[in-house]
């Protein structure tokens, strides 16, 4: 068992305070590379994503409901074939977050909420039959913002209401 990789994939939080600091391209394109593997249903790849560093277009993205988007470095605009590949998705945002952190940044997967989807989709030249919900908002964690938290009283439920065994 490699304890530190559990507590790796254990520990992956939300992370919305950021620092003004860019992220390197070295570091989008590794995590972007990562993106790319995930594996998808039939490996029939619906994903692309959209790189988005242009502060204008994050707080659009803020505005539709993605707050985690504005402050931000970089914010990753996956676009799938269709409504169907939602799934998938939800795949590569969470592989795109674990990279993010495999390379020292914080990320928080936030979705374009009411008319954000067809907005974003106009703005970004994305067809209008794609979908284009999700996105990972990337930046260097703000430490000093996150320590300031106040803590959630119970961050998870317990594992007895999480995990049935044999049987419901
Ligand atoms: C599918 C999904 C959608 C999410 N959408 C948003 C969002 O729109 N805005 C936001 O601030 N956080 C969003 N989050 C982050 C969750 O609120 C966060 O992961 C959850 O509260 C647990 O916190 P933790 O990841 O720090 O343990 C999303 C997370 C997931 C997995």
């Amino acid at each position: 068992m490699n304890a530190d990789l559990l507590k790796f994939l254990r520990s992956l939080r939300a992370v919305r305070e950021y620092t003004p600091e860019t992220v390197s391209q070295e570091a989008i394109d590794e995590i972007l590379d990562v993106g790319r593997w995930t594996s998808t249903g039939g490996n029939r790849q619906p994903h692309e994503v959209v790189v988005v560093r242009d502060k204008g277009v994050q707080s659009k993205f803020a505005a539709w409901g993605a707050k985690p988007a504005g402050p931000a470095a970089v914010a990753l605009l996956i676009v799938t074939a269709s409504e169907t590949s939602a799934f998938d998705e939800g795949r590569v945002a969470e592989r795109l977050a674990l990279a993010a952190r495999a390379c020292g940044l914080g990320s928080c997967i936030a979705t374009l909420k009411n008319e954000g989807p067809d907005a974003a989709k106009e703005l970004l030249g994305i067809p209008s039959d794609r979908r284009a919900r999700t996105l990972v908002a990337i930046g260097h964690t703000d430490v000093e913002a996150r320590r300031a938290l106040p803590k959630a009283a119970q961050a998870r439920k317990p594992m007895s209401e999480f995990a049935h065994w044999d049987r419901y």
